[in-house]
């Protein structure tokens, strides 16, 4: 790993910003702010559970990682149209514009909307759409990966990917998301094995509040590429040594496990540990519209708590687009941008 200039303390915000990253851990319906939620909900004559914005958002106070995914799935129950999807997944990508992202695969959650009638063609055309115009317009790449919600049956899953097939081509890959307590990998094995036979990348959110054993058998089971959140593995050191000697990504996203209450506050966090065992660690913001912050907001607050350096940030940065799913060349010209941005920056 290249070694870094030291940055004084009151100019490594300005650095963290200004370097280039790559998100890999989005749920595109978890940046849906409140005020889209309403002119959406308002578009397509779709009632509310509150009255404004400002009672929606003081609704977002959470416990655990359920309390927020039922005010999550709710708040997508405004998406209906093929626009609906291009109009979120877009604020989304001026946003991460303006944090210096210029890759990001999308996480999103067709069964959310297949379940209330919207087809996938509708979810699938309105992400792409707007991944196409991202790369054209704001000069951020995009990918799509399909995730499976873990708390329903491995049929519904299957169902899913048969419904997706058509559109096979748009999406780089699946995950595995909602409440894992309960909900182990191996309950998608077969699912996996199948998506693993398409070709398509896999990944798997484990070890958020589930214990590390889920890592294992995303790992073993799933065949899976990156972990997702990945945090309980501190708690394992035989798997420690497995993520680092494997050079296994985790997505870790700070804001997220602070306001789900994974860690009781961010200066507890052990991104930094994860970081000094040698894990292929990266920063992301899950569900931004939720947790109060986007990228760049995930990594002053994270560094500021726990005293992290220069060379952490280029640490985590390179690990971004190391555990992106483009391809080498792709990968070389990133890498080529952030030395420049490290090399350049006074
Ligand atoms: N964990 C599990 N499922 C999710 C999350 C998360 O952090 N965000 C949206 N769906
Ligand atoms: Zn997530």
């Amino acid at each position: 790993m290249k070694s870094v200039k030291p940055v004084a303390p009151d100019r490594l915000s300005e650095l963290l910003r200004r370097m280039p990253k790559a998100e890999l851990h989005i749920h595109i319906e978890g940046s849906l702010e409140p005020e889209l939620i309403f002119a959406l909900a308002r578009r397509n004559g779709v009632a509310l559970p509150c009255a404004s914005v400002e009672e929606l958002r003081s609704a977002y106070a959470f416990t655990n990682l359920q309390s927020f995914l039922d005010i999550y799935y709710a708040g997508a129950s405004v998406l209906l149209k093929e626009q609906d999807f291009y109009d979120m997944a877009r604020a989304y990508f001026v946003k991460t514009a303006e944090d210096n992202v210029v890759h990001t695969e999308l996480f999103f959650d067709p069964q959310t909307h297949t379940a209330r009638g919207v087809s996938m063609e509708t979810v699938v055309k309105g992400l792409h759409r707007a991944c196409v115009d991202a790369k054209a317009e704001l000069g951020v790449s995009a990918s799509l990966i399909m995730c499976f919600l873990r708390h329903l049956p491995e049929e519904d899953a299957f169902e899913t990917l048969e419904q997706a097939m058509p559109f096979c081509d748009l999406i780089v890959g699946v995950g595995l998301d909602s409440g894992e307590v309960g909900n182990p990998p191996e309950k998608f094995a077969r699912v996996f094995a199948r998506c693993r036979a398409l070709g398509l990348h896999r990944v798997a959110h484990a070890g958020e509040e589930g214990p590390p054993g889920y890592i294992w058998t995303a790992l073993d089971v799933l065949k899976v590429e990156r972990i997702d959140h990945g945090v309980q593995s501190a708690k394992d050191p035989a798997l420690m040594q497995r993520l680092a000697r494997d050079r296994i990504p985790l997505t870790v996203c700070p804001l997220s496990n602070l306001k789900l209450c994974v860690f009781p506050d961010l200066a507890r966090h052990n991104l930094g540990e994860l970081l000094d065992a040698g894990l292929v660690a990266t920063v992301n913001s899950d569900d931004p519209a939720y947790f109060g912050g986007y990228m760049n907001d995930n990594f002053t607050q994270t560094f500021a708590a726990l005293g992290l350096n220069a060379q952490h940030a280029y640490t985590l940065a390179r690990n971004s687009f190391e555990a992106s799913f483009v391809d080498e060349s792709a990968k070389r010209l990133h890498l080529d941008r952030l030395n420049e941005c490290f090399e350049t920056f006074r």
